[in-house]
């Protein structure tokens, strides 16, 4: 199914008028649309507006039941209609990532909520190792336009994982069109949305809304016994966690922030725990502004949070192509340097490796991440259009490696 959901100024007007009268919860389309349409999300709240947030209580989680059908109900998070922003429970603690997964310009914000009482174990590796009964929530939201992000925006979805004392299950929740709650779906859809990019150029992405069952082509691990493949959280490890970030008291170190809260234990001073690159900055600012110096870690790191999940001992189809992108593999050749893919075909571009150093054109890496051909685009489940600043990254990665002649 394909749903344009690109806001029409009419649409807009409507949001907002629906935003003044969130109280009453009175669905008007007219009443009052003209001054909540203008009012600007910088300007203190006008006293006596209805508080969008979460109910001062804690949230209603049984981990081992059914999940609700509204997303409300969990009393976990809520989308601030006034300001266009998730807010969170006291209780859980947002985060963010070194360096994010590319999802079609998407902006996210990210949760964890674990039980009072109950902590995670620092993992130096891996993912922390998260106790029973804690829900990680990822929400989706599309701006109209990258030059102004916090404005114009739209809550698509948020996809949550709990552990269950079973292990972890996946669930997604896709927000209603008034943007007041979201419903639990397990089928998905494609969204046609259309933006303008932070260049100022138009851009339309087919955007996945997975469907439940494709959550594990991306979460499953062989990691189990007999390498039973196990569903796992990706990016609450310990090196993309470690990051400054603001936090309602002041910046706090993440991981710092857990540790004290009596939510992390097992935490060795900052300065032994690894990091991720930081990759806002070339976000912003585009791929020169990482030093020849950081080069590789940067692209690495990239590949780590972007591919991996797949490419790695532990995924399928790393498992499949030998195809290696992990930021700690150290075979060059399984990171596909002069290595020849296991498929043939239109994939490839016509090209013979996987990375020919010194030579990007010729590199099948650096096709994969550039085209949106079917059959060749990586990776295969949630990107439709290029990221620009990545596949620029990858490129400069692979310029700059000594040139080697694979034949
Ligand atoms: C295309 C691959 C892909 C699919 C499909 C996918 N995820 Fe993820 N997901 C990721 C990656 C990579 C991360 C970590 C990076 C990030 O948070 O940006 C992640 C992060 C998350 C997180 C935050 C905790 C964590 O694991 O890092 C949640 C919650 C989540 N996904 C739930 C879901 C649910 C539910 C579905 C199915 C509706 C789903 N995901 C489908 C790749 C995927
Ligand atoms: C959702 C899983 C998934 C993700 C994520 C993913 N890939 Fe792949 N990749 C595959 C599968 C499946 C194949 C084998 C089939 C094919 O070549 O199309 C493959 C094959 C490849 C190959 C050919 C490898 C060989 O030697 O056979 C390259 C190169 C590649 N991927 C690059 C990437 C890069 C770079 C990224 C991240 C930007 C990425 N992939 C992310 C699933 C994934």
């Amino acid at each position: 199914m394909v749903v344009a959901v690109r806001l029409s100024l009419l649409g807009r007007l409507a949001r907002a008028a629906l935003v003044a009268v969130l109280a009453a919860a009175t669905m008007s389309a007219c009443g009052g649309g003209d001054s909540a349409f203008t009012a600007d999300p910088n300007e203190p709240e006008t006293p006596g507006q209805p508080d969008a947030g979460v109910p001062d209580e804690p949230p209603t989680i049984d981990v081992e039941q059914p999940p609700p059908r509204l997303l409300s109900e969990l009393n976990l998070l809520a989308w601030d209609r006034e300001s266009e922003v998730v807010v969170y429970n006291d209780l859980a603690v947002p985060y963010e990532l070194n360096t994010p997964l590319f999802s079609d310009y998407t902006a996210k914000s990210r949760a964890i909520f674990m039980p009072a009482g109950s902590s995670a174990a620092y993992d130096p590796n891996g993912v922390l190792d998260f106790p029973v009964g804690t829900v990680i929530v990822k929400t989706f939201i599309f701006a109209d336009d990258l030059r102004t992000p916090d404005r114009d925006r739209t809550i698509i979805e948020t996809r949550l994982l709990r552990r269950a004392s079973s292990g972890w299950e996946a669930w997604p929740y896709i927000w209603n069109e008034d943007q007041t709650d979201a419903d639990l779906k397990v089928g998905g859809k494609t969204l046609e949305v259309s933006f303008i990019d932070a260049r100022g150029e138009p851009r339309t992405a087919s955007y996945l809304v997975p469907q439940r069952n494709q959550c594990a082509k991306c979460h499953d691990r062989n990691v189990g016994p007999d390498q039973a493949r196990i569903l796992t959280p990706i990016g609450p490890e310990a090196r993309h966690l470690n990051r400054d970030q603001a936090f309602a008291d002041g910046v706090h170190n993440q991981l710092q922030y857990l540790a004290d809260r009596g939510q992390l234990t097992g935490l060795p001073p900052l300065d032994e725990v690894p990091a991720a690159y930081d990759f806002r900055p070339v976000e912003q600012g585009g791929v020169d502004v990482v030093p020849d110096a950081e080069l590789d870690r940067a692209a690495r790191d990239y590949l780590d949070i972007n591919c991996a999940y797949c490419h790695d001992p532990f995924g399928t189809n790393g498992v499949t192509s030998q195809l290696f992108l992990n930021h700690d593999s150290d075979d060059l050749f399984r990171l596909g340097v002069c290595k020849r893919p296991g498929s043939a075909g239109e994939g490839n571009g016509g090209l013979t490796y996987n990375i020919v150093p010194g030579d990007p054109d010729n590199s099948i890496m650096v096709f994969r991440v550039e085209t949106v051909e079917n059959g060749a685009i990586m990776p295969v489940l949630g990107r439709s259009i290029r990221h620009d600043v990545g596949a620029a990254l990858v490129r400069r990665w692979v310029a700059a490696m000594d040139p080697v002649d694979c034949d």
